[in-house]
């Protein structure tokens, strides 16, 4: 099968498509036939080497940890899933023609398999940080970056939680936070004075989806670190907040939840941008500069 492979830590360059052995379904697994793959930070972090000291890689390397596509393999043990159904779900190197899923949900009929691609990365993440900062219904909720991936999605399980939210962005994109149901500022300075405005009653918690250095006025923001969860700055920890960085181990029912969210409208994801597998390094350059509202995904033939 043609993958995604690169051989040393690089730049865009390093990445090949090759001509590879197709992964087989382990116990507890499925493998899929990839119709789409998302593409997250993570991958360019990955190649670039920035992530080595706390996840190093072997190679060859491959690239994506989510897909989309159709059952053609279910390995031992597995049970309520079947040849030919359609799922997404989180795997290793998922931009390739087939993967192997270690955890998945059915997609949804009116789930296009691009939208399904893009699903799981952002699922799991925001249930773990909601979950990790105890947010209850009626409460107020900062998130810093939210107009990513996973601030798309945050907002809107946030909002199913009867929290009122508060997302900063670029002002180009606050129409599109406004449309996922949140209240938008900017991220210049004087964060305080603004959440301030639009919060005089207070904001009970913060989620840091950005890494811009802010975890300490989040902290004042919020009065309590334990409320305060990073995703994308590792100094949070130094600071009194929570750095979340692993993934749960079963995340299956965040994707049936954003599965069934999807199913009664209640859930939606831009995909900004969708490229071939050969275009797998502009993928990368588009993701690594920063500015996505949604999610960049792979599309196979
Ligand atoms: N630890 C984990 O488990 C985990 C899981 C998933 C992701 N992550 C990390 O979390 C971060 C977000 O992931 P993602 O997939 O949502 O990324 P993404 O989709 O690439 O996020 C892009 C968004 O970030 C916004 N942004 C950039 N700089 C900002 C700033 N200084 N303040 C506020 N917003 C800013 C941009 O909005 P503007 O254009 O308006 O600036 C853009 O819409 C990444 O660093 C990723 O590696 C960690």
């Amino acid at each position: 099968m043609k993958a995604v492979r690169f051989n040393e830590y690089g730049g865009l360059d390093v990445l090949k498509i090759k001509d590879v052995e197709a992964p087989h379904a382990g116990p507890g697994q499925v493998r899929i036939a990839v119709r789409a793959a998302g593409v997250n930070p993570i991958d360019w972090k990955l190649r670039a080497g920035y992530v080595h000291d706390f996840m190093p890689l072997t190679f060859p390397a491959g690239v994506g940890s989510e897909a989309a596509g159709i059952v053609d393999e279910v390995g031992a043990g597995v049970t309520g899933v079947a040849v030919g159904d359609a799922v997404f779900g989180y795997g290793q190197n998922t931009v390739a023609e087939h993967a192997v899923l270690r955890a998945w949900a059915h997609v949804p009929d009116t789930m296009p398999m691009d939208v399904a691609g893009g699903m799981a990365v952002i699922a799991e993440t925001a249930t773990r940080i909601l979950d990790q900062v105890h947010l209850k219904p009626g409460e107020t909720l900062l998130i810093a970056g939210a107009a990513g991936g996973v601030g798309t999605a945050v907002i809107q399980l946030a909002r199913q939680r009867g929290a009122i939210v508060i997302g900063t962005a670029s002002a180009p994109k606050h129409a599109y936070l406004r449309e996922l149901g949140a209240i938008p500022t900017t991220y210049e300075p004087g964060l305080a004075a603004r959440v301030r405005e639009l919060a005089p009653l207070g904001v009970n918690a913060a989620l840091d989806l950005a890494g811009a250095g802010l975890i300490p006025e989040l902290i004042a923001i919020v009065g309590d670190p334990a409320r305060v969860v990073s995703i994308a700055d590792v100094t949070a920890p130094h600071h009194g907040a929570a750095f979340s960085a692993r993934s749960a181990e079963h995340p299956e029912h965040a994707f049936a939840e954003v599965a069934r969210l999807y199913r009664e409208g209640a859930f939606q994801l831009r995909i900004e941008q969708t490229f071939p597998m050969e275009h797998i390094a502009r993928a990368q350059e588009v993701s690594a500069a920063g500015r996505v509202s949604g999610k960049l995904v792979i599309i196979m033939d």
